[in-house]
């Protein structure tokens, strides 16, 4: 069910990304209407004077080049002043159609000396443009936006002044700004303030991953995880009276079975430990403890591949295929294959572990799931089946052999999939949960909301993780969707769910949507970036980090007495738009 649970956090991320797209205010997002059109601003033409200045009327340097002293300007009447900065800056024009910026430059510079003109600042910038010189860019636009706040063309230079030199939330407040003064109306400043923002949290990302060190993610993902696999008890006869290597593997094994936070962590650190006992790296095939260190670089391969090491991962795998291979060791090479969306060497190797054991279930589980994922439902059905047959423990299979057959439009065959899982499962809230996302998509909120419930109340009976949080995250999804009045049930059911999985990066970006209903902007800053740490996967982050820089962004807007006095402005007249 992986794949309904990342459905619903990307549908959960689009909600968000509309109200990040615009980075403004939650109650903008709902107040705003597509269809109402901007009131045109009348552009305000400078009265030019319609005169050609042939003969430059203000002094010039052997080269040509005006030079104004302090003298000559002190000398000058106002009119004088307005007529000859009016004549550099038509020439310094000149200069730039002619791409001679430097000399453009000069032009404007002394305009700027008789008279403090945002224009003249504008047209100085757009020269540093050309030369690349983003510092000055960001200077004159900054005096010209200083004279004029609503600037348009000053704001976008700026932006792309500020993006250059990688001060991506400047940039973003620039755009933001702009397209506060184009009334929301405006879609391709969206567009850009979209592509900044994406720009600027992959940066971060990329950054903060170098730092980060690998962890697990949480107990109820690596839980379904391993619930997927047949995990042997005591293989090669290993028990608690073993010596070495053995012994740590059999006290690894157990710890995995214990399925809670601290008994993964456990099995981690025993694996490695084991696989240090066995010399996994000198020992040979014709060992006799080969068969168990091929075993124990298998978990060790698990827990990489968990942590989001897939080349260590792949790296513990190759030493396990020198050694004594076995169906589950092609499975394990098939999974991480899959995950880096290699489908076909990923089938290649489950059609191997068949090959090698034609009882596998977890072959054919994962199988199955690569066939879901491309879409194949009718052969991943046949997948699950067998999954069921050869390992009748993996609830996962029953779960998605029902889902799917909802999915190919068999509801009552689906019902009845259900139930005889209910009835092999009694105390598992796997099935409650998922169970309740299909009546969610059938529309059935009640009923839906009942089975939540249901699986909310056996997970606290049980004493491991198995669907963690989720009913209370997918509970919360549901009452807060249609009514906008249940937020603060909703907001307890989700701090609630982030307690009971302090890993779950679903409870806190969901927590988050919610707390920024309430305008908490602080708090669900920091659940953006929590979430964005606690996610394995790099798009989540990514998505998860845009969240966080988009929700800074509206709390320094607030902070602007003069975009809020406009973003009230623009909504008034929004407001009137929708009431003529
Ligand atoms: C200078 O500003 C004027 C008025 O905005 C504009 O028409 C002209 O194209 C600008 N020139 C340059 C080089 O930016
Ligand atoms: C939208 O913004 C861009 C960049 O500021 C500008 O060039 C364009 O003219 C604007 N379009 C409208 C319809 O205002
Ligand atoms: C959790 O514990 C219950 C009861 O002890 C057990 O039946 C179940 O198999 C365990 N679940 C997992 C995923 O380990
Ligand atoms: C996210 O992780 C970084 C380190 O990578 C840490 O500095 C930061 O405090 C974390 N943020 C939150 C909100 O947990």
């Amino acid at each position: 069910m992986e794949n309904s649970l990342t459905q619903r956090s990307k549908t959960l991320i689009a909600i968000a990304a509309v109200a990040g797209a615009a980075a403004i205010g939650a109650s903008l997002y709902y107040y705003s209407t597509p269809s109402v059109e901007t009131p045109k601003k009348k552009k305000t033409k400078s009265k030019k004077k319609e005169e050609e200045i042939k003969q430059t009327i203000y002094p010039v340097d052997k080269n040509g080049v005006p030079t104004l002293s302090e003298d000559v300007i002190k000398g000058l009447t106002d009119k004088q002043k307005e007529e000859w900065s009016m004549a550099l800056k038509e020439d310094g024009n000149a200069k730039f159609k002619n791409q001679q910026f430097k000399e453009a430059i000069e032009y404007y510079t002394s305009a700027l000396q008789l008279k403090e003109d945002p224009v003249f600042y504008s047209n100085r910038s757009a020269c540093y443009v050309s030369l690349e010189d983003h510092e000055n860019v960001i200077k004159d636009t900054t005096a010209a936006i200083k004279l004029k706040p609503d600037y348009s063309k000053c704001i976008l230079r700026r932006s792309q002044a500020y993006e250059k030199i990688e001060n991506y939330v400047d940039a973003m407040m620039d755009l933001t700004a702009l397209s506060i003064y184009g009334g929301f109306s405006n879609k391709s400043v969206e567009g850009l303030l979209d592509k900044t923002l994406k720009k600027f949290a992959l940066k971060l990302v990329e950054e903060k991953i170098k730092l980060q060190k690998p962890d697990l993610p949480s107990a109820s993902a690596i839980g379904s995880f391993f619930g997927a696999f047949k995990l042997e008890t005591n293989p090669e006869g290993i028990s608690e009276n073993s010596e070495g290597g053995d012994k740590l593997l059999f006290e690894a094994i157990k710890k995995i079975k214990e399925n809670t936070i601290e008994g993964y962590n456990e099995a981690d650190k025993l694996i490695e430990q084991a696989c240090e006992a066995y010399e996994v790296l000198t020992i040979s095939k014709e060992n006799p403890s080969a068969s168990k260190a091929t075993i124990a670089l298998e978990y060790s391969s698990l827990f990489k591949f968990l942590k989001s090491l897939p080349i260590e991962a792949s790296g513990d795998l190759a030493k396990a295929f020198n050694l004594k291979p076995t169906a589950r060791t092609y499975v394990i090479r098939a999974i991480i294959k899959a995950d880096q969306n290699n489908f076909n060497d990923a089938q290649n190797d489950f059609k191997q572990a068949i090959k090698l054991d034609g009882e596998n279930g977890d072959a054919y589980y994962h199988a199955g799931q690569i066939y879901y994922l491309s879409g194949d439902l009718d052969t991943a059905l046949e997948y699950y089946e067998k999954a069921k047959v050869h390992n009748p423990s993996n609830i996962f299979a029953f779960i998605q052999s029902a889902c799917i057959t909802y999915k190919l439009g068999k509801i009552k065959e689906s019902e009845d999939k259900f139930t005889e899982a209910k009835l092999k499962f009694p105390t598992s809230p796997e099935i409650p949960n998922y169970y309740g996302e299909l009546l969610s998509d059938r529309g059935d909120v009640p009923a839906a909301l009942k089975q939540f419930e249901t699986a909310a109340r056996l997970q606290k009976a049980l004493p491991n993780f198995s669907v963690g949080a989720l009913p209370l995250i997918n509970q919360a999804a549901l009452i807060s969707r249609d009514n906008l009045e249940k937020f603060d049930e909703a907001e307890k059911l989700l701090r609630e769910a982030c307690e009971i999985d302090p890993k779950s990066e679903l409870a806190r970006i969901s927590l988050a949507q919610v707390v920024l209903q309430k305008e908490s902007l602080d708090e669900a800053i920091d659940l953006f970036e929590e979430s964005a740490n606690l996610t394995k996967n790099f798009d989540e982050k990514v998505q998860a980090t845009q969240f966080a820089e988009a929700t800074k962004i509206q709390k320094r807007i607030r902070a602007d007495p003069v975009l809020t006095a406009k973003i009230a402005e623009v909504m008034r007249q929004q407001m009137v738009g929708i009431n003529p």
